[in-house]
């Protein structure tokens, strides 16, 4: 069965939709506070915001890896099933996030294991349990894996120990895990932190490249302000925990980007951006724009 026919699970026209997410964490921080958000099927999105906004925390709870307050009402749900409700996690989350794709910074493979078994991970949710314990896996499903790593460019290092990647291309390794796990919403958290400029374009490419060609929904969580605007069609802006800014890359003004990264702007723009007049037409960032991109 090809990917794409596994992406039958997620029919609705919104994948993603979330109502009144409040997270404290211990010392009464309180880290998300009235996320209202909806993302529909085929979306794909930058989340930017300052460090600490709570980026890595939203994307967490969409996962279910961390429960809401269950002081609050509070819902989730991805691909019209319940993730968490109330601050509590749905009983089959186990089976909600087989088709979640998570994306970290330390792209997280496991470095002994060859390049192609580590893209066959995606699988184990398919198999059974003893399969995924001897990493017994047929041959139609190794096909799949090489496949996946083709799609990302990198099949030629499928028999490498993941450790002997370089991280640009453990990052693309993680990605085609996604793509064999058949995942509908695949989230990144920061997955071009540890990259240089040119891998980091290549990932995000590649990203693009399925959610274009596979209808894939993607949640990118990033710090580089210029990525999101050249690759993403709707940027969220995270401020200590609320939404500040939903909408096109073009209406992200200097005004709105100093707001969302307070003292952390000066990382980001060239010095003489930041003396960029508040009353000016011209303030929606220009394509020329100059930032720094890390
Ligand atoms: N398990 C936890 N316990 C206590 N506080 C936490 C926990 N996880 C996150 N926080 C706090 O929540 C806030 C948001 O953290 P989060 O990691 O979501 O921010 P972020 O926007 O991803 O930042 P960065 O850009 O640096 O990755 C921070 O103040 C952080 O210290
Ligand atoms: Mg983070």
């Amino acid at each position: 069965m090809s990917n794409w026919a596994k992406r039958e699970w997620f029919p609705m026209t919104t994948t993603l939709k979330i109502s009144n997410l409040n997270k404290h964490f211990s010392g009464n921080k309180h880290v998300l506070r009235g996320i209202d958000l909806e993302v529909r099927s085929g979306e794909m999105v930058a989340l930017i915001g300052a460090s600490g906004s709570g980026k890595s925390t939203l994307l967490r709870h969409i996962a279910g890896l961390v429960a809401a307050d269950t002081q609050t009402e509070s819902l989730i749900e991805v691909g019209g099933r319940c993730v968490q409700h109330n601050g509590r996690i749905a009983k089959d989350i186990r089976s909600i996030r087989s088709k979640i794709g998570f994306v970290f910074q330390q792209f997280n493979l496991v470095d002994r294991l060859s390049v192609q078994t580590n893209v066959l991970v995606g699988l184990l949710h398919a198999i059974p349990l003893w399969r995924g314990l001897v990493h017994y896996f047929h041959p139609s499903e190794k096909k799949q894996a090489l496949e996946s790593l083709k799609r990302v460019g990198i099949h030629e290092c499928h028999a490498q120990r993941a450790s002997t990647l370089s991280g640009g291309q453990q990052q693309r390794a993680a990605i085609a895990r996604t793509l064999v796990q058949g995942a509908n919403l695949v989230l990144a958290d920061e997955p071009i932190a540890s990259l240089d400029p040119e891998s980091s374009r290549n990932v995000i490419e590649i990203l693009k490249n399925i959610n274009k060609e596979d209808g894939c929904t993607i949640l990118v969580s990033l710090h580089q302000v210029e990525f999101a605007k050249r690759y993403f069609n709707r940027i969220i802006g995270l401020q200590e925990g609320q939404i500040v800014f939903d909408g096109a890359p073009s209406e992200l003004t200097v005004e709105l980007l100093k707001k969302l990264y307070g003292s952390q702007a000066n990382e980001l723009f060239e010095p003489e951006q930041l003396s960029t007049p508040s009353s000016s037409n011209n303030s929606a960032l220009s394509p020329s724009f100059n930032f720094h991109i890390a």
